[in-house]
C-alpha cells in the first residue's frame, strides 16, 4: 500500500468522521430548510463521493478502539482525538460498529440524508438502539446507508475466537487498549484545561477513572506505555507532555513498588502538573527565541497556578489536597534551587521528586516549535545524570536510568547493516546495549514504513557474531519520525 494512497485515505477518513459528527449536532438544532445544515450535507456528499471513487461504497468501522476507513486504520493524532473519542462513544452508545455508505449520493434526496442523522441521534433513547435503527432505516427506505451490527465479518476482518488468539493478536489488542486509553485521557486533560481556562467548573472523575485503567495496563505491559509516551506534537505540546509525564511517573512509581492507589494519585499529579499553564499567554509559551525577564517570571508562576487551579477542581477535598503539592514542587529541584521559592517542608515530596525527573526527561526529549530538534533519549539521560543530587534525587534518578536503559524506548538507531530502527523494548539478554528494535524502511517521498522486529542480541549461528550492532543513537525527530506511531 503506497503512502500516498494511505495519506489520501486518512485525510478523507478524518474529514468524513468530522463531517458526520457535525451533522449529528446540526440536526439537533436546525430544521431541514436551514442553510448551514444544507451546506453541511453538501460537504458530506462531496466527501463521500471523493473518497469512494472507484468503489461502490465506503466503509467506516470501529474495531478495538480504532477507526478503520476503507479497511485502513486511521491513526490517532492529538488534532483528531476529540472527534475520534466523540464518535467512538456515540457509536458505542448505539451498539453499532460502523457504517457502510453508498459512494454515489448525488441522487439521494437531501431529506433522506438528514433523516439518517436524526435517527442516529434518536436511536440512543431506545432499549435496543441498533435493532431499532436497522428497522427505521428499512422503514424509511434509507438504503444509501447501513449500520454495521457486528465487529466480525462485516468489518472485512475475521476475529479469532478466544482460543485462537495468537500472541500477536493479543499484543495488537493490548496496543489498541493502550492507544484508546491514551486518547481518552488526552481528551480528558484537554477538557479539564479548557473548562478551567474559561472559568467553568471542572471535575476529575473521568481522569480518575482513566488513570485507574492506565495503572492496570501499565502493570501488564510497561514498554508499550513508555512507547506511546514518545508521542511528540508541537501544537498540543502541553497536553501531550502532561500525559507523558503522568505515564513516565507511574512507570517509575511502579518500579519503586508503589501501591495501585498511590500510583493513581501520582498519575493525577502528572496529568495536572502543568495545568497552571492555562494562565500563561500562548505567545509566551510558544515564543520562538529568547524570553525576556518579564516573560521568564510569568512562566515561572505556572506551578503556583497549577496548585491553585487543582484546588478549584470539583472533587472531594481530600483528593484535591492530596495531589496539590507535587505539581507545586515540580520545578523546585531536589536541592530547592528552582522555583517557586516557597517552603513545602524540608524535603521535596516523593511525588514531587518523581515528577521533576519525568518532567525534565519528557521536556528535553521533545522537539518544540522553537527548537525543532531535541536531545536523543540517551543524551537526555546523561545530561540529567550531571544534575544528580542537585536538581534530581540521586536514588530515584538511578532507578529511572535503569528503567529507561542505555537505549531508551523510542531512540532511533543506525545499525551497522545500514538499517534503521527504533528501540521498542529492553533487551531479552542481559546486554542493555542490545535492545529489541522495530526496523523502519523508507517508503515513497521520504516517508517510512514498519519493517520487521529484530532482537539485537541475535547472533549468526555459523559465525557466532552479532547479526546487527548499533552504530549511532539519534532522536527520531532528526529523521522527522514519530516514534510512537511505529511502536504502539
Ligand atoms: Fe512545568
Ligand atoms: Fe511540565
Amino acid at each position: 500500500m503506497s503512502n500516498d494512497y494511505y495519506k489520501k485515505i486518512s485525510l478523507f477518513g478524518e474529514s468524513l468522521l468530522k463531517a458526520m459528527v457535525s451533522l449529528t449536532q446540526l440536526v439537533k438544532i436546525h430544521m431541514d430548510n436551514n442553510d448551514v445544515l444544507k451546506d453541511a450535507v453538501q460537504n458530506f456528499i462531496q466527501l463521500v463521493e471523493k473518497s469512494g471513487q472507484g468503489t461502490a461504497d465506503i466503509s467506516i468501522h470501529l474495531m478495538w478502539g480504532l477507526f478503520y476507513f476503507q479497511e485502513e486504520k486511521l491513526h490517532l493524532r492529538p488534532a483528531n482525538t476529540r472527534i475520534f473519542n466523540h464518535l467512538m462513544q456515540f457509536i458505542e452508545n448505539r451498539g453499532i460498529y460502523g457504517f457502510h455508505i453508498q459512494s454515489r449520493l448525488k441522487d439521494v434526496p437531501f431529506r433522506k440524508i438528514v433523516m439518517f442523522f436524526r435517527l442516529l441521534n434518536q436511536a440512543k433513547n431506545n432499549e435496543d438502539p441498533s435493532t431499532w435503527l436497522t428497522i427505521k432505516l428499512e422503514e424509511n427506505n434509507l438504503n444509501w446507508v447501513s449500520v454495521v451490527l457486528s465487529p466480525l465479518s462485516q468489518a472485512g476482518v475475521t476475529f479469532p475466537t478466544s482460543d485462537e488468539i495468537s500472541r500477536r493478536d493479543e499484543l495488537e489488542m493490548k496496543k489498541a487498549q493502550v492507544r484508546k486509553s491514551y486518547s481518552y485521557l488526552l481528551g480528558a486533560v484537554q477538557e479539564v484545561a479548557g473548562k478551567v481556562s474559561s472559568n467553568q467548573p471542572a471535575g476529575m472523575r473521568k481522569s480518575v477513572r482513566l488513570v485507574q485503567k492506565m495503572v492496570d495496563l501499565i502493570a501488564e505491559d510497561e514498554p508499550l506505555f513508555l512507547g506511546i509516551s514518545t508521542l511528540r506534537i508541537f501544537d498540543d505540546y502541553t497536553f501531550v507532555h502532561s500525559l507523558n509525564v503522568a505515564i513516565i511517573s507511574m512507570c517509575l512509581g511502579k518500579r519503586i513498588g508503589l501501591s495501585r492507589n498511590t500510583l493513581e494519585r501520582l498519575g493525577l499529579c502528572g496529568l495536572f502538573h502543568d495545568l497552571g499553564k492555562v494562565e500563561i499567554p500562548k505567545q509566551i509559551l510558544n515564543k520562538q527565541g529568547m524570553l525576556n525577564e518579564e516573560e521568564h517570571k510569568l512562566i515561572k508562576t505556572h506551578s503556583m497556578h497549577s496548585a491553585r487551579l487543582i484546588l478549584k477542581l470539583k472533587s472531594k477535598r481530600e483528593r484535591r489536597t492530596r495531589i496539590l503539592v507535587p505539581p507545586l514542587e515540580h520545578h523546585m529541584g531536589y536541592d530547592h534551587s528552582g522555583y517557586p521559592k516557597v517552603s513545602t517542608g524540608s524535603r521535596i515530596s516523593l511525588f514531587g521528586r518523581i515528577l521533576t525527573i519525568a518532567d525534565v526527561y519528557d521536556a528535553i526529549t521533545s522537539p518544540r516549535i522553537y527548537r525543532p530538534s531535541a536531545m536523543s533519549p540517551d543524551k537526555a539521560l546523561s545530561h540529567m545524570t550531571s544534575q544528580s543530587g542537585t536538581h534530581f534525587d540521586p536514588i530515584l534518578l538511578k532507578v529511572f536510568a535503569n528503567m529507561v536503559g542505555v537505549c531508551p524506548i523510542g531512540t532511533l538507531l543506525k545499525l551497522d547493516t545500514g538499517e534503521t530502527g527504533i528501540v521498542m523494548k529492553p533487551s531479552k539478554s542481559d546486554d542493555p546495549k542490545r535492545p529489541i528494535a522495530q526496523l523502519i524502511i523508507q517508503g515513497a517521498k521520504q516517508t517510512y514504513e514498519k519493517g520487521v522486529i529484530v532482537d539485537l542480541s541475535e547472533k549468526d549461528s555459523e559465525t557466532g557474531a552479532y547479526r546487527r550492532s548499533i552504530l549511532e543513537r539519534m532522536h527520531p525527530s532528526s529523521m522527522r519520525i514519530q516514534a510512537a506511531s511505529f511502536l504502539v
